[in-house]
């Protein structure tokens, strides 16, 4: 024991030669040292390192096994979530580092998703700001925070591409489009990852839910997902890439069975897509007690299959089943399992620990002084409320209903979510505090004049039948001026487990949109939700909707900035609007078809009682100015398989206001050996224009950017014709067009 105990810490030397400075990623010094640890362990305490156990300080899923203290003292476990706290993580690492044989540190994963304490905006509101500073910078802040806490890990970014708003976690991504997804999530990793891995303010991020999460069926979660290798390679796969291209130190299975085998068993994603052709070094790591319900899936009988599976598939880290710890030693001595096969993952994952700087100072990231400067600091309150305002989408603003004047007499502030304190952070709000999150009414009252005088009914609650309020709610609007009416869902109607079929406001709550219209009064629908709604009736009644999603801590000072005009809007959906659920999946980039829509010809593709058109397109969103667009002006109009070609619009301001613009590009490749999109992103900028001045914006289209799978599966381009679209949203572009011989 002595000798073992002695050899381990002269590999500790060995390790902490380097510890002082950062530790470099994959330097041969930190393999070197991996494997000096790796000769001293037993088989059952590589198992434990490959074992992930929740804490119960937070529960994300069903309890398992409750006495995880006991586990760690037994060396059964090498990795605690859902626990956070500099003193907390400290204790328990104290029995990883001082009561287990070889001492290995644990690491701490938590699902930090917008945000630590300071909670951000959902991802899916965040996407809306198109701007990929802000979301690196709010990702590297809630890291920040995390780190101070004791956090190594974090489960995020989803990357999953999501065109069902059914499925309630289409709120933790980055919306429908390809481009803008992989942009997003490439922005997301650089965040959390900061520096680079080790750096005290960084975590390690996790890619999920690999793969094809966002097609689940009907968008039940947790349900199957079929397609053909095409539209995983074209639609979900790219923004897991650029995620893993970006650095990523983890990836996470999905839940979904895929093709037919759950993604938790699937060789092809884990090691034949992730690890040979990615060139992924990073760990794999299941979802919650995923390589378990491999067994209700209908893949594996018992834990030894479902164990070996996951194993063999390419997965190194059980989350919660516990199913490796259960079965992995006795497979070994059956010789049903390769022990080369658990050397290997034991070794991705303790070379994430080498890199963290864990085996240097087990501590180092459970700083209490750190938590207390760092947490909720100004900086980020600040940073909070600027991402917040980015990511409002202003929907519709007939006769200029907004901005509102600060100095406005009477103002009623109504709805289940004007003073909604539980629901505003959103889904997976970490260790958020819901007491220090300001809510609309706080940030109203918070704005307004001295001689403002702010009334408040709750209307209604978020889902029941309940009229009961109706008349209360209906006195205050009748006193006011104007009447800001908050609608829309409940923070948890929305992330995992909150599939929904129907897509309108819950409960009362449309009813009590009408009744209150009634008054006649100025109106404004502000709207809280995770995803597309089906707003038909607001839309053609209501004077002005603003889509403010879950804008976390600062969600009534951000709504009240634009409200009052503080901030101009300059938000665009990130995912398509539909009039109805019938419509669904309905994204901007669907194929043309044989016989597109034709109003006067029954026999196209189109509905009997419902339009194709979206309620809002992808990349809509208004300001309180306006821009026009001149016409497209291309460098060439014919280009080689070798050149470039640039792209350029004027934008103008035409209002009277300075305001921000996304200004969009996309193409088109008319003819292909396997069709092509109507429309793909290709690029985006954010332009900032005073009243009546113009600016020439100009994109680069390279090869790449005209490339697809073609019908070989080999990527590259063909000669043909391309449109080009530039303008303010998917639906609304200039036109132009170019041949590609
Ligand atoms: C299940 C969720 O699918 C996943 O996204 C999350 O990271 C884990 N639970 C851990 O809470």
């Amino acid at each position: 024991m002595k000798k073992i105990i002695g050899s381990l810490l002269a590999a500790a030397v060995v390790m902490a030669g380097c510890q002082d400075q950062v530790p470099k990623e994959n330097t041969s010094g930190v393999q070197h040292r991996v494997d000096s640890v790796l000769a001293l362990m037993t088989l059952p305490e590589k198992i434990g390192q490959l074992t992930l156990f929740t804490s119960d300080i937070d529960v994300t899923g069903p309890t398992i096994r409750e006495n995880y203290k006991e586990d760690i003292k037994a060396g059964r476990v090498g990795a605690i979530f859902n626990a956070y706290g500099a003193e907390y993580t400290r204790k328990l690492q104290e029995i990883a580092v001082k009561e287990t044989r070889l001492h290995i540190p644990l690491l701490f994963g938590y699902d930090v998703i917008h945000g630590h304490k300071t909670i951000f905006p959902v991802p899916l509101g965040e996407a809306a700001s198109w701007d990929l500073e802000a979301m690196r910078q709010s990702a590297a802040i809630a890291a920040a925070e995390a780190s101070a806490e004791g956090l190594h890990w974090t489960f995020a970014p989803m990357c999953d591409i999501a065109r069902d708003p059914r499925w309630g976690r289409m709120v933790e991504g980055a919306g429908e489009d390809v481009y803008l997804g992989s942009k997003i999530a490439e922005a997301r990793v650089k965040g959390f990852q900061g520096e680079g891995i080790g750096q005290l303010n960084s975590v390690l991020a996790c890619v999920k839910h690999f793969a094809a999460y966002g097609a689940v069926q009907a968008g039940r979660d947790y349900h199957t997902t079929d397609m053909s290798d095409r539209v995983l390679r074209e639609t979900y796969l790219p923004p897991y890439k650029a995620a893993v291209d970006a650095g990523a130190a983890t990836v996470m299975t999905s839940f979904n069975e895929f093709n037919g085998i759950p993604a938790t068993g699937n060789k092809y994603l884990m090691t034949d897509i992730l690890r040979k052709e990615w060139g992924f070094t990073g760990f794999v790591v299941t979802d919650y007690t995923s390589i378990m319900e491999m067994i209700p899936h209908g893949i594996a009988e018992d834990t030894a299959s479902a164990a070996a599976l996951a194993l063999e598939a390419g997965v190194d880290m059980d989350m919660q089943a516990g199913f490796y710890n259960d079965a992995l030693e006795k497979l070994v001595k059956e010789g049903k399992i390769r022990e080369s096969l658990i050397n290997d993952a034991v070794k991705r994952i303790l070379q994430k620990k080498f890199e963290l700087g864990l085996f240097d100072d087990p501590y180092r990231y459970s700083d209490v002084e750190r938590e207390k400067s760092t947490v909720m600091k100004k900086e980020h309150l600040d940073a909070a409320r600027d991402i917040s305002r980015k990511s409002i989408v202003l929907l519709k603003n007939d006769k200029n209903t907004l901005p509102l004047s600060k100095s406005i007499k009477r103002l009623a502030v109504i709805g289940p979510l004007a003073d909604g304190r539980k629901e505003i952070n959103g889904s997976w709000t970490a260790a958020g505090d819901v007491s220090k999150s300001v809510t609309l009414l706080d940030g109203i009252k918070a704005a307004v004049s001295p001689g403002t005088q702010v009334l408040y009914a709750k209307g209604c609650n978020i889902s029941d039948d309940s009229t009961t309020y109706f008349t209360n709610a209906l006195k205050t609007a009748s006193q006011a001026d104007a009447i800001v009416l908050a609608v829309g869902e409940a923070g948890l109607m929305t992330g995992e487990a909150a599939s929904r079929a129907s897509l309108g406001l819950p409960g009362v709550q449309q009813k009590l949109v009408e009744e209150i219209y009634k008054t006649g009064k100025p109106l404004i629908v502000v709207l809280m939700n995770g995803r597309p709604l089906t707003i038909n009736w607001i839309d053609r009644n209501v004077p002005a909707v603003v889509e403010a999603w879950f804008l976390g801590t600062q969600t009534g000072h951000a709504i009240a900035d634009v409200l009052f005009g503080e901030y101009n809007p300059a938000g665009k959906l990130p995912v398509t609007f539909p009039r109805s659920v019938g419509q669904i999946p309905i994204f901007y980039s669907m194929k043309n078809t044989g016989r597109p829509m034709d109003a006067n010809n029954k026999y196209t593709s189109k509905y009997l009682d419902e339009s194709n058109e979206p309620l809002y397109p992808f990349g809509y969103g208004l300001s309180y100015t306006t821009f026009s667009y001149g016409d497209i002006a291309l460098s060439k109009t014919e280009i080689t398989q070798k050149d470039e070609i640039s792209v350029t619009c004027t934008l103008t301001n035409t209002g009277k206001r300075a305001g921000e613009e996304v200004v969009q590009l996309y193409v088109r490749d008319l003819v292909g050996s396997v069709t092509r999109p109507v429309k793909e992103l290709k690029g985006f900028q954010k332009i900032m224009l005073q009243p009546g001045e113009s600016k020439k914006v100009t994109f680069t289209l390279t090869q790449n950017d005209l490339s697809f799978y073609r019908h070989d599966m080999s990527w590259g381009t063909e000669p043909g014709k391309f449109e080009v679209f530039v303008g303010g949203n998917s639906r609304d572009v200039k036109q132009a067009g170019f041949v590609l011989k």
